[in-house]
């Protein structure tokens, strides 16, 4: 079948890589894609948001498979786009309707869907200018660290958590004016919880769902987790701390209901569900649903994955999801994502990559490059994860490592410390920092 990949990054060249390994999938299109998912498919340069270009081409290609790989497409319809179109409607859409791509476009909708269905999350409130100063009020009788959290998709940086007081209630007026423009004209504002964070993935076809590989991601620019959140600078799957008897709480209060809650409110739900999860005194809780797959996080998940995903997306669209069990690699996966220097504020594009053809024993997903003259550019903040196997994650991370230093591009930055807090003690005190 021809299959159309709706984005560019690190998650999208891993789906592309993926998906050509079926002998379902006759042609692969990605819309824009980069230097490396061409290598699997062909590029369209088109925006996953241009719906009325995304018919057109799906059309005259006859894409029979549409799998979207960013929210924000999914937030503004485009699941239901497909399907109110007499010409498309007949194209499997691997992702959620507008309606449940809610549980990640607005923090208030997820908070208030979790308390109906009784999942465990932080205490919250929501408020608008309407009650602003009910919002200052209630702070002020707070715990610190404050959360406070943009209804909104706010690129990733609508969450500030506050020590003082005061910041708390001045940053959250600053949100109800206008900090994050219309996102954050509803703020929410939640308990801290404390605890380690971990992150669950199903894919569902709003009745049944599979659970794929878990995965910890690591958020900050700076090693030991420190500095501006990132879109994400590594990944490791498994997560040692998670063993049997917590995912048995997090299928039993977490993964189960919010499936049987989507179905119960008559969401259409055809895709990933992505349970961002913290553990706070050996008990699960969500910090946040995305109506997605994680990136990083798919460039380890997918790689552990053996099914055949063309099956499963198959499976996702005829409501036989049920009939499938996941077979994982028990391998450890990491990836260690290169960056342009100055990432997450400004940085430059367009440095020219060299060294990738001398790496052995790692998968390179390309997140921001692109093709020029026969060159690989960098065309991003994220620009490479470069993804190992080990029978344990120091073995994994010494690959990854060792072929993160293999590529060059000028203003090349990595963080060296991905996965190190999974090690245990003995042999952490071995992994030298290189
Ligand atoms: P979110 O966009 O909701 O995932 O929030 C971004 C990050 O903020 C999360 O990955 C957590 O590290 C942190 N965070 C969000 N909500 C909370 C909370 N209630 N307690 C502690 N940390 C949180
Ligand atoms: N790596 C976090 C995310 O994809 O949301």
């Amino acid at each position: 079948m021809n299959i159309l990949i709706l984005g560019g990054g690190g998650r999208e060249h891993t789906f592309a890589w993926k998906l050509t390994q079926s002998p379902l999938c006759t042609q692969l299109y990605i819309a824009p894609g980069n230097a490396g998912t061409r290598q699997h498919g062909i590029n369209v340069n088109l925006s996953p948001e241009d719906f009325p270009a995304l018919k057109t081409f799906s059309i005259d290609h006859k894409i029979e498979m549409v799998v979207v790989g960013p929210e924000a497409p999914l937030v503004k319809g485009v699941y239901d786009f497909y399907k109110n179109e007499e010409e498309l409607k007949h194209i499997a859409v691997i992702g959620p309707s507008q309606e449940a791509a809610q549980l990640e476009g607005s923090k208030a909708f997820a908070k208030k869907f979790m308390h109906y269905y009784r999942i465990p999350t932080a205490a919250y409130r929501e408020f608008t200018v309407e009650n602003i100063e009910e919002g200052i009020a209630y702070i002020a009788t707070q715990p610190t660290p404050i959360v406070l959290k943009a209804d909104g998709l706010a690129a990733g940086k609508g969450v500030l958590i506050l020590d003082d007081i005061e910041e708390a209630q001045t940053e959250f007026k600053a949100m109800l004016n206008g900090k994050f423009g219309a996102a954050s004209a509803k703020v929410v504002i939640e308990d801290f919880l404390d605890g380690i964070e971990f992150s669950v993935f199903a894919l569902t076809d709003g009745k049944d769902y599979v659970l794929l590989p878990m995965a910890k991601d690591y958020k900050r620019i700076g090693e030991d987790d420190t500095g501006l959140n990132t879109g994400g600078m590594g990944a490791v799957s498994p997560v040692p701390f998670v063993d049997d008897a917590l995912m048995e709480k997090v299928e039993e209060r977490i993964v189960e209901p919010t499936i049987q809650g989507l179905n119960d409110s008559g969401m259409v739900y055809k895709g990933f569900v992505f349970f961002g999860l913290i553990r706070v005194d050996g008990e699960p809780f969500v910090i946040e649903y995305n109506c997605r797959m994680g990136d990083p996080e798919t460039e380890v998940v997918l790689p552990r994955l053996k099914n055949d995903l063309v099956e499963l997306f198959m499976a996702t669209e005829n409501n036989t999801l049920r009939e499938h069990t996941i077979e994982k690699d028990s391998r450890t996966a990491t990836t260690i994502m290169l960056v342009s220097g100055g990432y997450p504020e400004a940085y430059t594009k367009g440095k020219v990559m060299t060294g990738m053809e001398k790496v052995r024993d790692s998968l390179l997903f390309h997140a921001g490059t692109k093709t020029e003259n026969g060159q690989v550019l960098t065309n991003g903040g994220r620009v490479m994860a470069i993804t190992s196997f080990g029978n344990t994650i120091e073995e994994a991370l010494a690959l990854s490592n060792k072929n993160a230093k293999t590529i060059q591009f000028e203003g090349k930055n990595y963080r060296r410390d991905i996965g190190e807090d999974l090690i245990s003690g003995q042999s952490k005190k071995k992994l030298k920092r290189t």
